[in-house]
C-alpha cells in the first residue's frame, strides 16, 4: 500500500495535511521530524511531505532534519517551513520578508508542468509566514508567486522535489485539495489504495495486539465517535468487551433511557447501564471555573469506570472515543498550541489513572468517523447525532451546576431540538443547543415585573469543529423558539442569540 509520511515541525495544520492526503485515498502518517533517517528509510514511504512549523529556518535551535532526505529519491512535498528548510539545507537563503503575509493572498501562476497543472491563474490561497525564500538552490524553478512572495511555489520536477510558501491543506486554499492531488497523483504516481475498511483492519489488529486477552471497558456517551470505539474494539476483543453508559444527571430529556433502548436493540456488545446522576450534581456544587468543572467530571467518569472494573474483574484497558481536535484542544502533552479547554476525556483525565488507553480514533476528525460509522453499518440516527460534550449540560450552565439549574436547561434544550428538527434544519447543522447564564434580567409577563433567567440559543455549522459559524437562523424560527421557551419554561424571561464564530468564541460556551 502506498504510504505518506508526514514529517511534523509543530504547524497548528500538520494533522489537516495528513487527513487530506487520507481524504483523497492515500494511506498517511505524522511522525515527530527527528525520527532519524534509517526509521524513515523502515517506513518505505512512498512520498514525504515536511510540514509548516513556527520557527525560522535560520534560528540556532530551528528543528532541522539530515538534508540526505533530498538524495533518496522518494518525493518530498515541503509546506510553508517545510518548503523553507529545503530550501536552506540544498543551499538556497531564506532571510525575514520585509512583507509578511497572514491570510488571504492571490496566486499567479507561472508553470503549469507540475504541481499546478489545472490551477485556475489568480486563485485564492492561504499564507502564514514571516520568511520567504531569496536564493532557490540551483535546479528548482518558480511555478508560483504572489505579490509579495517570489517564491510561493517551486518544483525540481526531476528529483521529484516541490515546495509551497502557502497552505494547500486548509480550506481556505481555494484549490489546496487539487494541488495536493497533483504532488500525489501525477507527480509521486502514487495510487488511490487507502480507504476506511483498512484503517478498521489496521487498527483491530493493533488493539488486538494491544490488549491480549485482557479485558476493556468502554464509555460510552451517545455520540458517534465512542460508538465507533466500541464498535472497532468489539471487533478485536469481543466479549471482552464492556460498553458503560453512565447516567450523570447532565444528559438531554429521556437521553439516558432512549440511548440504553437503542444500543440494545442495535448492538450486541456487553451493556451496563449505571446511574451516577445524584453524584455528579453534588461534586459540582458551588463550582464555577469552568476547567474545575471538566476536571471533576472527568474524574468522576474514571473513578466510576474504576469501581465498574473491579466488579468486572481483569479490566486492565479503558477504551475512549477521543477523537483530534479533543487532543488538539487539550493539548495534554507539551506541543506547539495552547490548552483551549480540558476536554474531559483528554485532558480531564486524573493523574493516577489505573487503566491502559486504548483510542483508536485519535487521530481522525468528525467527519472521518462518521464515514467510519457509516462503514461499519451504524445507522443514520447515531452518524448525524449532534455532537454532545462528555461534560454534558454542566458546560452549557454558566456559573454554579444545580439540579434546578439542569432541569431548566434541559426543558429549553428540548423545545429548541423539537423547532429545529420541525423545521427541517437539524442535519444542516453541526449543533444546536441552549446554553443557561447566571445572569437575571428584568421583564414584564401578564403586567407583573419579573426578574429572571436569561438562556442562549446557539446554533452553528462547522465541518471538523476546530472552526465554525454561528447560523443565520430566520428570525420567524428565533421568534417561536423565544416564544416557546419564555411561555413554558418557568424561570426564564429572557432569550438571546449568539452570533460568535469560533474563533474567536469557542462552540460550547465554557
Ligand atoms: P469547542 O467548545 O471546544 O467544541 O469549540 C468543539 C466541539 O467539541 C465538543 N466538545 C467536547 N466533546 N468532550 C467531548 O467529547 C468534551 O469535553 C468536549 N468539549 C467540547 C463541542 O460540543 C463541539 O462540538
Amino acid at each position: 500500500m502506498d504510504s505518506v509520511l508526514i514529517l511534523d515541525f509543530g504547524s497548528q495544520y500538520t494533522q489537516l495535511i495528513a487527513r487530506k492526503i487520507r481524504g483523497l485515498g492515500v494511506y498517511s502518517e505524522i511522525v515527530p521530524y527527528n525520527l532519524s533517517l534509517s526509521k524513515i528509510k523502515r517506513k518505505q514511504p512512498s512520498a514525504v511531505v515536511l510540514s509548516g512549523g513556527p520557527q525560522s529556518v535560520y534560528q540556532k535551535d530551528a528543528p532541522l532534519i539530515s538534508a540526505e532526505i533530498f538524495e533518496m529519491g522518494i518525493p518530498l512535498l515541503g509546506i510553508c517551513y517545510g518548503l523553507q528548510l529545503m530550501v536552506y539545507l540544498m543551499n538556497g537563503k531564506v532571510a525575514p520578508s520585509s512583507k509578511k503575509e497572514y491570510g488571504f493572498v492571490r496566486l499567479n501562476i507561472l508553470d503549469r508542468k507540475g504541481l499546478l497543472a489545472g490551477i485556475k491563474n489568480g486563485g485564492q490561497v492561504w499564507m502564514s509566514h514571516g520568511d520567504s525564500v531569496e536564493e532557490l538552490p540551483p535546479g528548482f524553478v518558480i511555478s508560483g508567486r504572489t505579490s509579495n512572495c517570489p517564491a510561493a511555489s517551486i518544483e525540481w520536477r526531476e528529483r521529484k522535489l516541490y515546495g509551497v510558501q502557502f497552505h494547500p491543506e486548509v480550506i481556505h486554499t481555494e484549490q489546496g485539495k487539487k494541488i495536493l492531488a497533483n504532488f500525489l497523483f501525477s507527480q509521486a504516481k502514487l495510487r488511490h489504495n487507502w480507504h476506511m475498511e483498512s484503517f478498521v483492519e489496521r487498527k483491530t489488529e493493533e488493539i488486538r495486539q494491544q490488549v491480549g486477552g485482557k479485558r476493556v471497558i468502554c464509555g460510552l456517551s451517545g455520540g458517534v465517535d465512542s460508538l465507533v470505539t466500541a464498535l472497532i474494539v468489539h471487533r478485536a476483543v469481543r466479549d471482552n468487551l464492556y460498553c458503560i453508559l453512565v447516567d450523570n444527571g447532565l444528559l438531554r430529556k429521556s437521553q439516558y433511557q432512549d440511548l440504553m433502548g437503542k444500543f440494545q436493540k442495535h448492538f450486541v456488545f456487553n451493556l451496563l447501564g449505571v446511574d451516577y446522576s445524584q453524584m455528579f450534581v453534588e461534586k459540582l456544587r458551588k463550582v464555577i471555573s469552568p476547567e474545575r468543572k471538566r476536571k471533576i467530571i472527568g474524574e468522576l467518569f474514571i473513578r466510576i469506570f474504576e469501581k465498574e472494573a473491579e466488579r468486572l474483574g481483569g479490566v486492565e484497558f479503558l477504551a475512549q472515543g477521543t477523537i483530534y481536535p479533543d487532543v488538539i484542544e487539550s493539548n495534554p502533552v507539551k506541543g506547539p498550541s495552547s490548552k483551549i479547554k480540558s476536554h474531559h476525556n483528554v485532558g480531564g483525565l486524573p493523574s493516577n489513572l489505573k487503566f491502559k488507553l486504548v483510542e483508536p480514533l485519535r487521530e481522525l476528525f468528525k467527519d472521518e468517523v462518521r464515514l467510519l460509522a457509516k462503514q461499519l453499518g451504524v445507522g443514520r440516527e447515531f452518524i448525524f447525532q449532534h455532537p454532545f460534550p462528555g461534560p454534558g449540560l454542566a458546560v452549557r450552565i454558566v456559573g454554579e451546576v444545580t439540579e434546578e439549574r439542569v432541569d431548566l436547561l434541559r426543558e429549553a434544550d428540548e423545545i429548541l431540538l423539537q423547532e429545529i428538527k420541525r423545521a427541517g434544519l437539524y442535519d444542516r447543522l453541526w449543533q444546536a443547543f441552549v446554553v443557561l447564564l447566571p445572569v437575571r434580567s428584568v421583564g414584564v409577563m401578564g403586567d407583573q415585573r419579573t426578574y429572571q433567567s436569561v438562556v442562549v440559543i446557539r446554533l452553528v455549522r462547522s465541518v471538523d469543529g476546530m472552526t465554525a459559524d454561528w447560523y443565520p437562523a430566520k428570525s420567524e424560527l428565533l421568534a417561536c423558539i423565544s416564544n416557546r421557551i419564555v411561555n413554558e419554561i418557568s424561570g426564564v424571561n429572557r432569550v438571546v442569540y449568539d452570533i460568535t464564530t469560533k474563533p474567536p468564541g469557542t462552540i460550547e460556551w465554557e
